[in-house]
């Protein structure tokens, strides 16, 4: 769904749509945010977060999509509150632009991210453009998984979790009181924190003491 035809740009989107919306960040925190959305639930609301991100956190946002997260959100909804969507379809993505894409970021954060792409950023595989440019990208990625409790508890989920930490990486995990979509039970789950403390704990990584921190490389 939505994957053809190119890398969507907000430019694109029609001016009714873009004009009085509050997303010019003068005093950014970073750079260039590199969003990775995999096909967890929790990219239904993926614009609030995009939001949040270009208010308080990132001068320029670009998002890379996976297929199955389009198969919940579509891009052309994402490029509405972002600067560009690289699509697994898109001429970028068809460019092997995986490694540009990558040194382009002052921070990379994945959110939410699946058991799937966290289990193959931790094995080093690369199947889709989003995992590719993970591999491109240096260690100190920082990633909110959002899964199933029974997915989040299974030893592989654990090791791969563990192993991205011991790569470098960050793994931001809140558990909450969620209704799950697979059971329609409500349980503690590993979920994405809300935008404003999503922002808050990236805010912490790019500056944890008011200085600077090799997670996140300056632009
Ligand atoms: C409705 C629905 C919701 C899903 N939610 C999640 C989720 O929250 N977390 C997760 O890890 N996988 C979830 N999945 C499974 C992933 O979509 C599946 O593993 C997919 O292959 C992930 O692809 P990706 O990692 O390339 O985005 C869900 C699947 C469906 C159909």
């Amino acid at each position: 769904m939505g994957a053809a035809g190119g890398p969507f740009r907000r430019s694109a989107a029609p001016y009714s749509l873009r004009k009085g919306r509050n997303v010019t960040n003068e005093n950014p925190v970073v750079e260039n945010l590199l969003l990775g959305v995999t096909g967890s639930v929790a990219v239904v609301n993926i614009t609030a977060y995009l939001t949040e991100f270009r208010q308080r956190l990132a001068r320029h946002v670009r998002v890379v999509t996976t297929r199955s997260a389009e198969r919940m959100m579509p891009a052309e909804s994402i490029a509405l509150y972002c600067d560009e969507v690289v699509s697994p379809d898109s001429p970028a993505a068809r460019k092997a632009a995986h490694v540009g894409l990558a040194q382009w970021a002052s921070l990379f954060v994945v959110l939410p991210a699946s058991a799937n792409v966290m289990g193959a950023a931790a094995n080093g595989l690369a199947p889709s453009f989003l995992t590719s440019t993970l591999l491109a990208a240096e260690p100190g990625v920082v990633f909110f998984p959002n899964m199933n409790t029974t997915m989040w508890r299974h030893p592989a989920v654990s090791r791969n979790v563990e192993r991205l930490r011991a790569d470098g990486h960050r793994v931001v995990v809140e558990t909450r009181s969620a209704t799950e979509v697979a059971t329609g039970e409500t349980v503690d789950a590993p979920v994405v924190p809300p935008p404003a403390e999503a922002a808050a704990a990236l805010h912490g990584v790019v500056e944890p003491t008011g200085g600077s921190d090799p997670v996140a490389r300056s632009s």
